[in-house]
This record gives C-alpha cells, sequence and structure tokens, in this order.
C-alpha cells in the first residue's frame, strides 16, 4: 500500500487521532452491512424493523429479529481492523473511537472507550422506566422480554430510524473531530448523516482526513487521501506503520 508523506508524518507524530467506523469494518466478520446488493436493508425493509411504531405494533416480530442478529454477533469474532484500532487506541495520547455500529465488537477486541452514536444491541431498557436490563436478552420465539422493574416492555438499545442520537455522545465525537490532527473513516458508506458530518468538520477544522473502503463513497471527495481495500487489510498496516516509526523516535 502507497501512502502519502503526509499521513506517514502524522502516523509518526499525530497526539490526537480520531476515528469514525461503519459496517464495513465489521464486514470481514462475517457480519452484513446496511447498503449494497448483499446489505440488510436489501432484505429486509428498515421501515418494518427500525423503527420505534414498528416495535409497539409488534413487539415480538421486532424481538425475534434482534435475537436473530445477537446470535450472528455472538458468533462473530473482531477481525485484524478492531484489533489494530485498539492498538492504536494505545499507542496515540487523544484517541477517539466513535462508531455506528451496534455490534460491540470494538469493545471484545478491547477498545477502552468507545462512542456508540447507534447504541448497542448487547443492551436493552424498558420503554415505561428507562431502566436498562443487568443481561444480554435473548428473546425466545413469540415471546416480549419484560422489565424487572415495572414489567414494562424492554426493546433493544439501539437508535430506530426517526429516533435521535444520544446527544452527550454526539457532542464528544464533534469535540474529538473538531481538535484532532487525523481522522479515519473506516467502512462507513457516508449516506448517514450525523455521523458523516463528524469527518467533514474535522476537516473544515484542519484536520487530514483519510477515508478508508472497499470502494468510493459520497465523502471520497472531500477527503484529503483516500485508502481503497478492505479495511482487515488497511488499518492493521497503518498501524504497522504507526507503532514502528513511534518506536524509532529518539526518547
Ligand atoms: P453501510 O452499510 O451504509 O456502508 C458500509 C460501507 O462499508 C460501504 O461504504 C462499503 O463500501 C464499505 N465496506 C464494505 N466492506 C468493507 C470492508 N471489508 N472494508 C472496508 N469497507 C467496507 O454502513 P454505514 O455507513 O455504517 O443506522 O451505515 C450503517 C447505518 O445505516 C447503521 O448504523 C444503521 C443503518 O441505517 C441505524 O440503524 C440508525
Amino acid at each position: 500500500m502507497t501512502i502519502s508523506a503526509r499521513l506517514e508524518a502524522l502516523l509518526r507524530a499525530a497526539e490526537s487521532i480520531c476515528v469514525l467506523t461503519g459496517a464495513g469494518v465489521s464486514a470481514e466478520s462475517g457480519i452484513a452491512t446496511f447498503r449494497g446488493p448483499e446489505g440488510l436493508w436489501a432484505r429486509f425493509k428498515p421501515e418494518e424493523l427500525a423503527n420505534v411504531d414498528a416495535f409497539m405494533r409488534n413487539p415480538a416480530l421486532i424481538w425475534e429479529w434482534y435475537t436473530y442478529r445477537k446470535t450472528v454477533i455472538h458468533q462473530a469474532q473482531p477481525n485484524p481492523a478492531h484489533h489494530a484500532l485498539v492498538g492504536m487506541e494505545r499507542l496515540v495520547r487523544d484517541f477517539t473511537l466513535v462508531t455506528q455500529n451496534v455490534d460491540n465488537l470494538h469493545a471484545r477486541a478491547g477498545a477502552q472507550k468507545v462512542l456508540e452514536l447507534h447504541g448497542n444491541i448487547e443492551r436493552s431498557y424498558c420503554v415505561e422506566c428507562r431502566t436498562f436490563a443487568s443481561e444480554i436478552i435473548l428473546a425466545k420465539q413469540g415471546e416480549v422480554p419484560t422489565c424487572r422493574a415495572c414489567g414494562g416492555l424492554l426493546r433493544p438499545d439501539v437508535v430506530w430510524f426517526g429516533e435521535i442520537l444520544p446527544q452527550l455522545v454526539l457532542q464528544e465525537a464533534f469535540r474529538a473531530s473538531e481538535r484532532c490532527e487525523l481522522f479515519f473513516t473506516v467502512g462507513a458508506s457516508g449516506l448517514v448523516y450525523t455521523a458523516a458530518g463528524l469527518p467533514l468538520r474535522a476537516r473544515e477544522c484542519g484536520a487530514y482526513v483519510v477515508e478508508i473502503n472497499t470502494e468510493p463513497t459520497e465523502l471520497s471527495h472531500r477527503c484529503s487521501e483516500r485508502l481503497y481495500g478492505k479495511a482487515g487489510d488497511i488499518v492493521p498496516e497503518l498501524f504497522a506503520h504507526m507503532s514502528e516509526s513511534r518506536k524509532e523516535q529518539p526518547s
């Protein structure tokens, strides 16, 4: 892989890095992305599954779908891209990982801190009293799990269509984008706002923005550099560069 001299210099010396990951970072773990011919939204209608009205109409169906997704996710393992990002987190003083993914694979790889913009499929909370369930819930077919505290319906802690993103998490993500020197957007289609606003904001504030994707996206032309290929190949290579060049520096 060929990278620019500017990126090389930043890998060696940047003290503030922000990374946004999308579904593409988990594709090599065997978790389907959302868009594209193989994507989840090609097979399932978002309006039927990923919104609160659908849930209130037929919570058992939504739980069946999420239990299926959880099962797929539990069988999946973090891939080399997830692991390389953990390595970067350990090397860089100010490192922020922001994800659109709900699959918890960054945490399972060992990431210390992840800003989850769309929630986390492992968590569930009560629609009545907002209490979080203490365990990972897998529903039996036709059943709807309920809250131990008040008996209300439990729902997965994921952001559905028409819902707002967790505002404090989003603010933190924007602050990290505004102060970083280097920003990576990895496996994100650039179609899902507000997340797509993060690399744009980073660029406006002077960061060098690098896109890592298997193909060009809506955001490609607004990035400083584009690296096309699989996240599981490119991110570990960037991490290897980073750790080698940081070792070479006199302390
Ligand atoms: P998408 O499914 O929209 O896009 C996945 C991106 O990953 C595409 O640009 C692919 O080209 C790229 N890609 C696929 N395999 C890759 C690989 N091995 N390495 C690198 N890139 C790869 O996913 P997101 O942009 O994350 O939102 O958008 C997903 C969001 O849309 C979800 O969080 C969900 C959905 O609506 C909510 O549920 C709120």
